[in-house]
């Protein structure tokens, strides 16, 4: 018998997600990020998914971007990180990937590198977030090398708190300041700021999160309420059932005691399928639909969920829902101290996964 556990991606939902992306994003073009294996919901299968609904893909890993390109992707493929090394230029020429560059040496590196001036480059500026990209003189720096040599200079930034009190005005007002005397073609916006500032999407937004359903400020909006489906369901199944006497533990480090006499089921999911072992008691569980909750310790390939006040029936072979269709990744993450991002790239590989749509 297979282990019970799977991943169902429902790639009508991640179509669905991108079309509400597209309505709020009106004429501004859409780059979907699909860095990290799309969120841990697959590369592949993402860029199948989405490929006629977007208008390009954003990711991070190079070499992923030059199998996209072997395997036929016509659309337009953004590199988040730009270039690491100037060796890796004649394979962004190549496989014409579009770099963001941050740096003066890699605008000096990619002058010199016989760069086509018909393959866009994108310039981040450092607009607060103070991780990646240039400060206005830097800017101006790579401008005059950059005079000439490329027909298209795309100006992005990225927000620090798209999705919480300080909002983006601060950070525009700076891309403004530093671009006040360029006609440009600018790229703004995440899932928050897509969702949250119509002013702040600029010509070609970058929504991530949204796309797998998450909420990116689920404090505030649920994903239902966005409008946003689930994509990724992790399932798997009840395999045995225990009585607890109360005083007695379930789990390693004994951490969760029964207070009275309980029913506990033990489903085939740990954290070596991706599931946070850090996820308390408590954090919400389906079980055959039924909303329960986890007790104890999450182990490498098992957790334990309360069966207490379910039906009798509800018992081994019965289906446990750890997040997805019915129980939003946003609850689980919130419970577990994460936030769904982390929850989808952490998708073990030995997860199979079922593909719907
Ligand atoms: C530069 C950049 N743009 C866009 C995104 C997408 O962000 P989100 O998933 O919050 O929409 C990311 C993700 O971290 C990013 O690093």
């Amino acid at each position: 018998m297979t282990r019970p556990i799977r991943a169902v991606i429902d790639l009508n939902a991640l179509r669905y997600n991108c079309a509400v992306a597209r309505r709020h994003a009106g004429v501004a073009k859409l780059w979907s990020v699909v860095k990290a294996n799309a969120y841990g919901h697959g590369l592949e299968r993402a860029v199948k998914a989405l490929k006629e609904v977007t208008d390009g893909f954003a990711l991070i890993e190079v070499d992923r971007a030059i199998q996209l390109r072997s395997a036929g992707m016509s659309l337009p493929i953004l590199l988040l990180e730009g270039f690491y090394a100037p060796d890796e230029l004649p394979v962004f020429i190549r496989s014409r990937l579009i770099p963001v560059l941050h740096r003066i040496e890699q605008v000096r590196q990619l002058v010199e590198s016989g760069w086509p001036a018909d393959l866009p480059v994108y310039l981040k500026l450092d607009t607060g977030m103070h991780r990646l990209g240039f400060d206005a003189e830097g800017l101006a720096a790579a401008y005059i090398l950059l005079a000439g040599k490329v027909d298209e200079i795309v100006l992005m930034t990225h927000f620090a708190d798209a999705d919480g009190p300080r909002g983006v005005a601060w950070q525009l007002e700076r891309f403004d300041a530093m671009t006040v005397n360029l006609t440009v073609t600018r790229s703004l916006a995440n899932s928050a700021a897509l969702l949250r500032f119509p002013e702040a999407i600029g010509d070609w937004a970058r929504p991530g999160i949204m796309l797998y359903g998450g909420a990116p400020f689920p404090q505030l909006r649920s994903a239902a309420e966005l409008d946003l489906k689930p994509v990724m369901t992790l399932q798997s199944e009840i395999i045995a059932v225990r009585a607890l006497a109360p005083g007695e533990s379930v789990g390693y480090g004994c951490t969760f005691i029964a207070e009275q006499a309980m029913r506990v089921g033990i489903v085939a999911c740990g954290y070596a399928d991706g599931y946070p072992r850090h996820a308390p008691t408590g954090t919400p569980v389906l079980v055959d639909g039924l909303r329960t909750r986890l007790l104890g310790r999450v182990s490498m390939d098992k957790l334990c969920v309360d069966l207490t006040e379910l039906p009798e029936k509800v018992g081994a072979g019965g289906t446990a829902t750890l997040w997805g269709e019915g129980l939003p990744a946003d609850e689980v993450a919130l419970a577990a101290g994460t936030i769904s991002y982390e929850l989808f790239c952490a998708l073990a590989s030995r997860v199979p996964v079922v593909e719907l749509g």
